[in-house]
């Protein structure tokens, strides 16, 4: 896997880091106010805020779509003004959110591999990297067939296989899930999943707290372009107070534990997987306790 995924560079230095950016589109409109953030290799982070927060603001400044206003971004530590788009598209890869604007090929091969042709990648190099982009995102379809009829899920796979070709360390996923079915839904975050553990870094923005929930590690919560919590994702999705004070619905099973934690069940439980247990060990406890109880 390392040969997938050239790592070069200090491992210590953040992947990422932003100091004091603040930025304001034309029209005064002032989006991020004094972000300070480190990305460490291989972390699998949410940004979670309200419509409007700042969150694709502040992604875009990851891959150099957007440069501070004032402030810095350092992409494994150079400072992305330093940096073109295409010079970080290799280190930082940018999922959109409607992966309709992101196709614009009329076949899969020329979609998937664009980035790669327009780094002057040979042809035979450019179709085995795409075909390898293809597979782990489990499309199996013929390189010369049109994009364009591919099903939703399809597309947005597409647009990861697309991302995914020039071996980006970094992997930032912008409302991925938008318009996919709950199985869709999985069976897209089971591929980033995979990514997250052959190394990748995943930043994933979402408005769904159960993706969060169950795929994260670290949380951050924007509320009108600043950084108001950092945090394991567990001290995060299991906080009520601040998810709520955000416009943020907590996952069903964290409110399903809190509801019944006088019998037992913690009440920061944030996962399935975590409530199943605690549920399982409750009633083990019980049927000990009382053999007739169950
Ligand atoms: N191109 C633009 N020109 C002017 N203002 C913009 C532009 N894009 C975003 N904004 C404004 O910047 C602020 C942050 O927007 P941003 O898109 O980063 O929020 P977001 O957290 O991604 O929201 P959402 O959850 O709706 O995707 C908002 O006030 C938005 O109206
Ligand atoms: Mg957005």
């Amino acid at each position: 896997m390392k040969k997938y995924l050239e790592r070069v560079g200090d491992m210590e230095t953040p992947i990422i880091e932003v100091r004091d950016l603040w930025f304001e589109y034309p029209g005064r409109v002032v989006a991020l106010r004094g972000i300070n953030l480190k990305i460490h290799r291989g972390e699998f982070l949410g940004i979670i805020g309200h419509n409007g927060s700042g969150k694709t603001t502040l992604v875009k400044h990851f891959n150099g779509l957007l440069k501070p206003t004032k402030g810095l971004v350092l992409v494994d530590g150079i400072d992305t003004r330093k940096l073109s788009v295409a010079q970080l598209s290799r280190k930082v890869g940018y999922v959109f959110q409607n992966p309709d604007h992101q196709i614009f090929a009329p076949t899969i091969l020329e979609e998937v591999g664009f980035g790669l042709k327009n780094s002057g990648v040979p042809e035979s190099e450019i179709i085995e990297r795409v075909k390898e982009a293809l597979q782990i995102v489990d499309l199996n379809k013929p390189l010369d067939a049109s994009p364009h009829f591919l099903s939703v899920g399809e597309k947005h796979r597409l647009a990861i296989a697309s991302v995914l070709v020039t071996r980006p360390e970094v992997i930032i996923l912008d409302e991925p899930t938008t318009g996919l079915d709950f199985k869709h839904c999985i069976q897209l975050m089971s591929i980033v999943k995979k990514l997250n553990e052959r190394g990748h870094t995943i930043i994933l923005v979402t408005h769904d707290m159960y993706l969060i929930a169950e795929f994260t590690r670290r949380v951050i919560v924007l509320r009108e372009g600043r950084i108001v919590a950092d945090g394991s994702t567990k001290s995060i999705m299991s906080n009520i107070e601040l998810l709520e004070e955000n416009f943020l619905y907590p996952p069903q099973v964290t409110l399903l534990a809190r509801a019944i934690s006088k019998y037992g069940i913690p009440p920061n439980i944030v996962t399935t997987e975590e409530f199943v247990t605690s549920y399982g060990n409750l009633l083990s406890r019980l049927s000990t306790e009382n053999p007739n109880s169950l």
